[in-house]
């Protein structure tokens, strides 16, 4: 049985083979690929994208989903995390789908469950549908090939799942990822990582920015009085780009005119929009692959 945990439980081939599916999917239309089958969503962190894109993703393949109201689960009765997954286990579900803030719990999780987990991100650490939907729509964009592309990740990428997801993906498809941010959202340890304050300093070199929201919940101190002192260095603008064939992305949710002004988001070289279609495509690929 094969589980979703981070980007390497994949190999270059699998992903390769999703896309195919993904391809096939991306008009969104229904088909019984994973009719009779039952997909838990369990997300003990907020999420408007990721949550409802696996809903759809598994009622558009035929399956069934049951979305747990973390709010109203037992959990409040102080049952613990790994008794409420315990026991909707013992229900025999066909996925489980675990979003939480703690690092590294979906992984903790896949000896003890008898069905496939899929990661839908766990604290700073990964992200890996996300990534898989950056992926896809940077081939998509560039004809199937990124080979050589430079790939900007700008704002908080210390506290992002999904910066870290992306480094560890996007470079086995040839793409060179750097990292623009403040000294105070730098990685202490870049791994060999390309780190810039300014996108000025690269903007000429660059073919994907990938923009990312400043995530204040994870954040022990507060690092700038206010976001729009912050904006005025990483806020991505028109001015930002000019006049650059610059692919322009963010998972979402993006604060406006704070990670990407309002203009910019309605310029066509912005594709968040198309990410957010792409995930659900994409996602039906992994449930297909995984429950299929
Ligand atoms: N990109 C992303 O994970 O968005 P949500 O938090 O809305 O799911």
């Amino acid at each position: 049985m094969q589980h979703l945990i981070t980007t390497s439980d994949f190999s270059k081939e699998e992903i390769i083979d999703l896309f195919e599916d993904a391809k096939m999917f991306k008009d969104l239309k229904s088909n019984l690929f994973l009719q009779g089958k039952i997909v838990v969503n369990l997300f003990f962190e907020n999420s408007t994208r990721t949550r409802s894109a696996f809903e759809i993703a598994a009622k558009r393949l035929g399956a069934q989903v049951i979305s747990l109201d973390v709010g109203q689960s037992s959990r409040s009765k102080g049952e613990t995390i790994f008794d409420t997954i315990a026991n909707i286990e013992a229900m025999k579900p066909d996925a489980l789908t675990i979003r939480h803030s703690e690092c590294g719990l979906p992984g903790s999780l896949v000896d003890h469950v008898t069905c496939p987990i899929i990661n839908a991100g766990d604290g700073t650490h990964a992200h890996p549908t996300q990534a898989l939907l950056d992926l896809f729509t940077i081939l998509e964009h560039f004809n199937w090939d990124a080979q050589g592309k430079k790939v900007a990740i700008v704002g908080d990428v210390k506290s992002s799942r999904v910066a870290g997801s992306n480094r560890r993906l996007l470079p086995r498809f040839g793409m060179e990822v750097v990292f623009v941010a403040p000294d105070c959202f730098k990685y202490d340890d870049a791994d060999g990582f390309k780190q810039y304050t300014h996108i000025s300093e690269i903007i000429d070199e660059v073919d994907v920015i990938m923009s990312l929201r400043t995530q204040l919940e994870r954040h022990n101190e507060v690092y700038f009085e206010s976001l729009n002192e912050y904006a005025k260095d990483y806020c991505i603008t028109e001015e930002t780009l000019g006049d650059r064939d610059i692919l322009l992305l963010h998972p979402g949710p993006v604060n406006r005119n704070v990670d990407i002004s309002d203009a910019m988001l309605k310029d066509p070289r912005c594709k968040v929009l198309q990410q957010v279609s792409n995930g659900v495509a994409v996602r039906m690929a992994i449930l297909k692959k995984l429950l299929g």
